[in-house]
């Protein structure tokens, strides 16, 4: 982020928040090293060797307790808390803190067979059974009784426990599933919407609902997004994804405000997934109630380029948080146990992702989970511990990455550098992916991961920001299949290439309002004027077509008839019936640009784009290092750059730069080798 002071939290409780998470980040010392405890799963002599092993491996942190509710209340009103006293003194004693979780991410099978109208139903009116996990609507009012009710007891009786440094609410909330349709979600689905429209008749403009007769009388007549005999009404299906973002970060407000009463002092977040799969919730909106953000990550394992989405993951997660330190709450050790193939870890790969997370701001390397399970469905996956004991690969390189994060004390609190940003929006993800549209081979994150890795190959790093978001400071803007946008951030993003920035601008962006009502006059609406152009008619491109353009590349997905209203043409397609219609093009506007992108270039043709936007920007990498070295430099605020090299590369690479390494505690001598990383304490 360009300036620690750039985000100002929006957060009525502010001052309090703040408080929170400095208490938070002074209670642990240096980074948080940990991962899920799931002790019930053990016995007693494995707790202690579990607390040997925490001390060798330098633990300072773990979550605790996320599924154990059935432990401790096996029936209903009955608590055994002996088990999780024990462990939390142990805890105590050995200097480890908790993330101590509200258990409510399980629901016990005495409450699901007394009440099963807590449990979740499908669109296609699917009642989803217990017997695994999420097994909860968050809008059942019974449901949210009782799991108020066990927040409140744990809270009571942990409040004082000098262990307890955060609460972990609940646990990936939306996972699984996030869309509910009981009768209790559609009552608050309606209601929902009863607060954002007021009157049914505001509803139906929205709506459009002049549109095949879908006019509403009243609320009680609207149902959530279901089967329907062809395709649902695109503002109602916009308004469900909205209301069921909304509806899981409600009942996480409601479990905060429990805890709240009880241990006003103690920061509480929940584990998101802020990755390139999660789609259905906004995370932006959520991070208003979070004291901290947190975050899950997990590669896919046959991705060859899965440490590039480990950096969007990692990006998008520091934008979510403003720029503000953010905890990794789990990844692996090794595999997991959730994809077709799980292959491991490769050595020294576990070192190089969550450093490479800390390099993108997380001041927590934390894992799922501290000991390999016995039984269950995840007995395969990877741990901290794993079924071999401490002989084994994972153990060692588990040792080895405490003692670096500990000699890597001193980042903690540093912010990363970023003069670009990528806006990303959710809301556009979920608006430009319904169905009837122009080409069903739009997809929203193609272009940003396709920019972000162009950019990430150079060495740039980029924060993943809100269209709404301060952009002072941001050199380089890109906004890319930004679909659904309102007339404030249209403006802000317009004024940020008045002030001086070069934004990119790409195609099916600006299209629709935040209604998704068309925006007249020529496409693309929100952004004509400050691109100085106007799109008559789109022409997607068959499946695996290409568009040929007379710069020497090929476009693929999308072309369109595009005018220039003001702008210059730098390349254009050159086929009929498009030959000689702008694809590349570029207004000079205030003292900064506005490019515009006709169609998704190939990648050769995207990288000269990239490299000629850092050019006219002034935007540069870190240092300079071979390729294959991934460089971000985050900065303390005594002004000390700490420029993180991670070498994904199979050969020693050069690193132009100098200073202490930190890792190996020796001058950084210029030369990376095979997979290490150095983290420079730069002079
Ligand atoms: C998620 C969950 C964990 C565990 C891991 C496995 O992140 O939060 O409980 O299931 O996945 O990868």
């Amino acid at each position: 982020m360009p300036s620690p002071t750039r985000e100002k939290s929006s957060h009525p409780d502010s001052g309090a928040q703040e408080l929170r998470t400095t208490r938070l980040w002074e209670s642990i010392p240096g980074l948080s090293y940990g991962g899920d405890y799931n002790p019930e799963q053990w016995s007693k002599d494995i707790h202690v060797e579990d607390i040997e092993l925490m001390q060798q491996a330098g633990v300072n942190a773990l979550s605790v307790g996320i599924f154990s509710w059935s432990w401790l209340e096996p029936f209903e009103g009955q608590y055994d808390f002996d088990w999780l006293d024990e462990i939390m003194d142990n805890l105590a004693s050995a200097g480890i803190k908790v993330a101590l979780a509200t258990a409510t991410a399980a629901p016990p099978a005495w409450l699901v067979h007394k009440h099963p109208e807590i449990l979740p139903v499908t669109a296609e009116g699917i009642v989803l059974g217990p017997g695994s996990r999420r097994h909860y609507s968050p809008s059942s009012s019974v449901y949210r009784r009782y799991a108020a009710g066990i927040t409140r007891t744990l809270a009571e009786r942990y409040k004082d426990h000098p262990a307890l440094a955060l609460w972990h609410v609940d646990n990936e909330l939306g996972c699984h599933v996030s869309e509910f349709h009981g009768p209790e979600d559609t009552a608050a689905f309606r209601a929902w919407l009863g607060r954002r429209y007021g009157t049914i008749e505001a509803l139906n403009a929205a709506w459009g609902t002049a549109f095949w007769s879908q006019r509403y009388g009243s609320f009680e007549e609207v149902r959530t997004p279901g089967p329907a005999p062809s395709t649902l009404n695109p503002t109602q299906q916009l308004d469900f994804a909205r209301f069921s973002s909304w509806a899981l970060i409600d009942f996480y407000s409601m479990l905060v405000s429990v805890i709240r009463e009880v241990t006003p002092d103690i920061p509480a977040t929940t584990n998101f997934m802020a990755t390139s799969a999660t789609k259905a919730l906004d995370y932006f909106n959520w991070a208003k109630h979070m004291d901290v953000v947190a975050n899950d990550h997990y590669l896919v394992a046959a991705d060859p380029e899965r440490h590039i989405e480990l950096a969007f993951s990692a990006d998008l997660t520091r934008g979510i948080a403003s720029g503000k330190p953010w905890m990794l709450m789990e990844h692996s050790t090794s595999a997991v146990n959730w994809q077709p193939r799980n292959t491991p870890k490769l050595p020294g790969e576990m070192q190089r992702n969550s450093l490479a997370h800390v390099s993108r701001g997380a001041d927590a390397v934390m894992f799922f989970q501290w000991r390999q399970s016995r039984a269950g469905s995840e007995k395969f996956h990877s741990a901290m511990v794993p079924h071999g004991g401490t002989n084994t690969r994972i153990w060692r390189e588990v040792v080895d990455l405490g003692a670096a994060l500990q000699a890597m004390s001193p980042v903690q609190g540093s912010l990363v550098e970023s003069r670009t940003a990528i806006i990303f929006d959710y809301e556009s993800w979920w608006a430009s992916e319904l169905d009837s549209h122009p080409s069903a081979d739009v997809k929203y994150l193609d272009l940003l991961r396709a920019f972000h890795r162009a950019l990430f190959l150079r060495g740039i790093t980029a924060d993943f920001v809100h269209p709404s978001a301060n952009l002072d400071g941001y050199d380089l803007i890109l906004a890319c299949t930004l679909y659904s946008v309102n007339d404030a951030d249209a403006a802000n993003i317009a004024a940020a290439a008045t002030r001086g920035a070069t934004v990119l601008v790409t195609y099916f962006s600006g299209i629709v309002d935040e209604n998704d009502a068309v925006r007249l006059g020529g496409y693309p609406g929100a952004f004509r004027d400050l691109l100085g152009i106007n799109v008559e008619e789109f022409h997607p491109l068959p499946e695996g077509g290409a568009a040929s353009v007379d710069a020497g590349w090929s476009g693929r997905i999308w072309s369109e008839h595009v005018h220039l209203a003001g702008a210059e043409a730098l390349a254009s397609f050159t086929e009929y019936p498009l030959e000689g219609v702008p694809a590349l093009t570029r207004n000079a506007t205030g003292a900064g640009s506005a490019w515009y992108l006709a169609t998704f270039p190939d990648a050769e043709a995207l990288d000269g784009i990239v490299e000629t936007l850092l050019e006219e920007s002034g935007v540069a990498a870190p240092a300079v290092a071979a390729s294959g070295v991934e460089l971000t430099r985050r900065r303390a605020a005594d002004g000390t750059g700490y420029l993180f090299a991670v070498n994904h590369g199979t050969s020693d690479a050069a690193v132009a730069a100098s200073g202490r390494d930190l890792i190996s505690g020796t001058p950084f001598a210029g030369v990376l080798a095979a997979g290490a990383v150095a983290v420079i304490a730069e002079a």
